[in-house]
């Protein structure tokens, strides 16, 4: 990697990887849960998921680069993690915090990867790729505050026992 946009194009294609990850591990983590407005938020994020890997692909091609390429080892481990806490003995309730932690974190390393291909994509002049890339973002953001607010009200509560 030489600049900027070899670096951008290293992150597209780890990020494609996370995403596709992510797509294959959300309907077990849907499945896993007892709570309605909790497994109907991740059903919605499995959608908008759907949608953002094809926006990765656009945003490659754009580049003309193949979104293909890289296999992101942190989202490899998020969900190694999300998978070993599906396995362990707890009640329902607390089984659900807990997928909301998983799910949160797998959200917060999608969000600080998009924050940053999005400034370089700006560095870069790469206005519409950019542009494209905060349309995700938001969605991602938009998750994470769904998922807060589900925990807050009222899953931990529920949690405690
Ligand atoms: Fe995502």
């Amino acid at each position: 990697m030489d600049n900027l946009r070899d670096l951008l194009v290293h992150s597209l294609q780890d990020m494609y990887s996370a995403e596709t990850q992510a797509l294959r591990a959300m309907p077990l983590m849907a499945e896993a849960t007892q709570n309605a407005a909790l497994r109907r938020a991740m059903e919605q994020h499995m959608k908008e998921t759907e949608r953002q890997v094809q926006r990765l692909e656009q945003v490659a091609q754009a580049m003309g680069v193949q979104a293909q390429g890289e296999e992101c080892a942190a989202m490899k481990g998020l969900i190694e993690e999300a998978t070993k806490f599906m396995e362990e003995d707890a009640t329902p309730e607390v089984a659900d915090a807990g997928l909301i932690a998983m799910s949160q974190k797998m959200e917060h390393y999608e969000i600080a990867c998009y924050g940053s291909a999005i400034a370089w994509c700006r560095q870069l002049g790469e206005m519409e790729c950019a542009q494209m890339l905060e349309e995700t973002l938001l969605e991602e953001k938009a998750t994470d505050m769904k998922l807060t607010q589900l925990a807050e009200n009222r899953v931990n509560e529920q949690a405690a026992g």
